[in-house]
C-alpha cells in the first residue's frame, strides 16, 4: 500500500504472508513501513501502519509480526511475545499482534518474497511478442 500526497507517492508499507512453525494459518508480516524523509514525523508512517492493520482484519488475519522500533510501533498494539520467535539477527526488533486471545507459538517464516529467496518471475521479452514484419521499440 502506498500513501500519496499532491499525486506523489510519499510512503510504502508492504504486507506478505508468514508461516509459524507450530501455529496457526493466517498470520502476516507488516513492513517495512517508509516515509520520505521530508515528510516523516506528519503522520504518515501512522496512518500505513493503521490503513495497513485495517487491510489485514479485512483478511480476516490472525496476527501480524513486524521488525521495527518497539518504541514506535507498541503503540499500535504490537509487544514483544516471547513465545513467538525470528531466527533473524534483528530479534530485538521482532514484535507481534494478536487479532485472536490465543497467542501462538513457534518459529516465523517469511514469505520468500521478503527473504529475497523467491524466483524472479519470467520477464516478457517486447520484440518477441512483436507482430511479424515490425522492427522493435
Ligand atoms: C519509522 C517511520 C516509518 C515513521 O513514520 P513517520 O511518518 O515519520 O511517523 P509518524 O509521523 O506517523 O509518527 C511520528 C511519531 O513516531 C515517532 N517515531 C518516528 N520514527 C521513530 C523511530 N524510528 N523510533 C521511534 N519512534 C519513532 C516519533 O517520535 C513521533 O512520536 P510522537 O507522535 O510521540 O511525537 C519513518 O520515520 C521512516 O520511514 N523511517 C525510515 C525507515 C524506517 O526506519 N522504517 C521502519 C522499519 S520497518
Amino acid at each position: 500500500m502506498v500513501a500519496e500526497a499532491q499525486g506523489r507517492i510519499v510512503g510504502d508499507v508492504a504486507i506478505c504472508a508468514v508461516t509459524l512453525t507450530d501455529g496457526p494459518a493466517g498470520w502476516y508480516a507488516l513492513g517495512p513501513v517508509s516515509v520520505e524523509p521530508s515528510m516523516q514525523r506528519t503522520g504518515v508512517g501512522s496512518e500505513l501502519v493503521r490503513a495497513g492493520l485495517q487491510r489485514l482484519i479485512e483478511l480476516d488475519a490472525k496476527g501480524c509480526v513486524m521488525l521495527g522500533d518497539p518504541a514506535f510501533y507498541s503503540r499500535f498494539g504490537f509487544a514483544h511475545q516471547p513465545e513467538l520467535r525470528d531466527p533473524g539477527p534483528s530479534a530485538g526488533y521482532f514484535v507481534a499482534l494478536s487479532f485472536l486471545p490465543s497467542r501462538p507459538q513457534g518459529q516465523v517464516r517469511h514469505h520468500a518474497a521478503f527473504t529475497g529467496e523467491a524466483q524472479p518471475l519470467a520477464r516478457a521479452d517486447p520484440l518477441r511478442q512483436a507482430p511479424p514484419g515490425r522492427s522493435g521499440p
